[in-house]
């Protein structure tokens, strides 16, 4: 018997194992049930007891030798604790890695989601991949109409009904189409345009949404929430101002400027001498809209707002330049370290 398991090792050392299928041979013809490791255990029953050892122990090589081919072809092979070697150093210490500052954006994103759950809003994510119906149709933009132009993005080829949503508003149909009013959620998330890169503009960004949805809901009430959300984002001083405006699915709709918090409303470069800039797009969602979400429009009014992170995060920290966002650069983001 020690002959036979002898060969056997080698005849293990030497079998050639290159596919999935070799190994699953390789594994039934020796591990199997009724495969050549059961049956030398079935005779090692028999083998006179003063011979026990010496065969149980070559028998246990061969289990072993057969075991590490098939954690071999895995890449297994040293992966078990027990393969720490003498020259390895198990009590040296780690190298420490310093862990990375949370990047400005998330912790505008934070703050916002923060600011607006104190007074009620839920938080929700959708799809960046959206159909026309929910980046467009549904929100009043008919097909060739000029405000599509607006918000020119990355169409799908082969299926013009795909394309990667232009803004958060898709995520207000996707809501008001699961859920009935009362509604109030706010949605962050990135979004995509065709737009040249430089200082100001990105062809990637990202947006926080805002629904509210219920009987009885008026411009007032946009009008209040706005100006809460840009005094506990920007200090409790700063003032809003409402400019008339335009979107397809808002009626009225208004472009919110705030008062400049670098200079105070004197006037410097980031307001443009105006002593305001703005922050957001708003109005009261369009009627049309909330039918096309089986929403009766004669019950239920709402408003909607929808602004851009990169543009807060630069005013609040002012960031001159929006690429310095996405370019990673450690100069810039350990800036942020120690900030939630
Ligand atoms: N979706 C608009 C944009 O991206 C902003 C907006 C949202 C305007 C909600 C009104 C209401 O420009």
């Amino acid at each position: 018997m020690l002959d036979k398991i002898n060969k056997l090792i080698l005849e293990i050392r030497d079998a050639s194992i290159t596919t999935k299928e070799d190994l699953e041979q390789f594994r039934i013809h020796y591990q199997g049930r009724k495969g050549i490791l059961a049956a030398l255990f079935e005779e090692f029953k028999n083998v006179p007891n003063d011979q026990k050892k010496e065969t149980g122990k070559i028998l246990n090589d061969l289990k072993m030798a057969i075991q590490a081919r098939i954690d071999s072809f895995l890449g297994n092979a040293g992966s078990t604790p027990e393969s720490a070697t003498a020259d390895q150093d198990l009590t040296r210490p780690v190298t420490y890695m310093e862990p990375g500052p949370r990047h400005p954006l998330s912790i505008v994103r934070n703050r916002i989601i923060e600011i607006f759950s104190r007074i009620g809003y839920s938080v929700a994510e959708d799809r960046e991949i959206e159909d026309d119906w929910h980046n467009f149709t549904a929100l009043n933009f008919p097909e060739e109409h000029p405000a599509r132009d607006m918000q020119d993005t990355f169409f799908i080829e082969k299926n013009p009904d795909i394309a990667l949503r232009t803004h958060t508003s898709s995520v207000q149909i996707r809501t008001m189409e699961k859920n009935k009013p009362p509604i109030r959620s706010i949605f962050p998330g990135r979004v995509f345009r065709n737009e040249a890169i430089s200082a100001r503009a990105h062809c990637i960004f990202h947006q926080v949404e805002g629904l509210s949805v219920d009987t009885d809901v008026s411009f007032r009430d946009l009008k209040q929430t706005l100006l809460y959300f840009a005094q506990e984002m920007f200090g409790e001083d700063t003032q809003i101002r409402l400019r008339p405006s335009y979107f397809p699915f808002t009626e009225p709709s208004g472009e919110m400027d705030v008062s400049c918090n670098i200079c105070g409303g004197k006037g410097c470069n980031i307001c443009k001498y105006t002593g305001w800039v703005e922050i957001l797009g708003c109005g009261m969602v369009d009627p049309a809209v909330l039918d096309n979400c089986n929403i009766d429009s004669e019950i239920y009014t709402g408003f909607a707002f929808g602004m851009g992170i990169e543009r807060i995060t630069m005013l609040k920290y002012q960031i001159r330049d929006l690429r310095l966002f996405f370019e990673n650069d450690l100069r810039f983001l350990n800036q942020f370290r120690g900030e939630i």
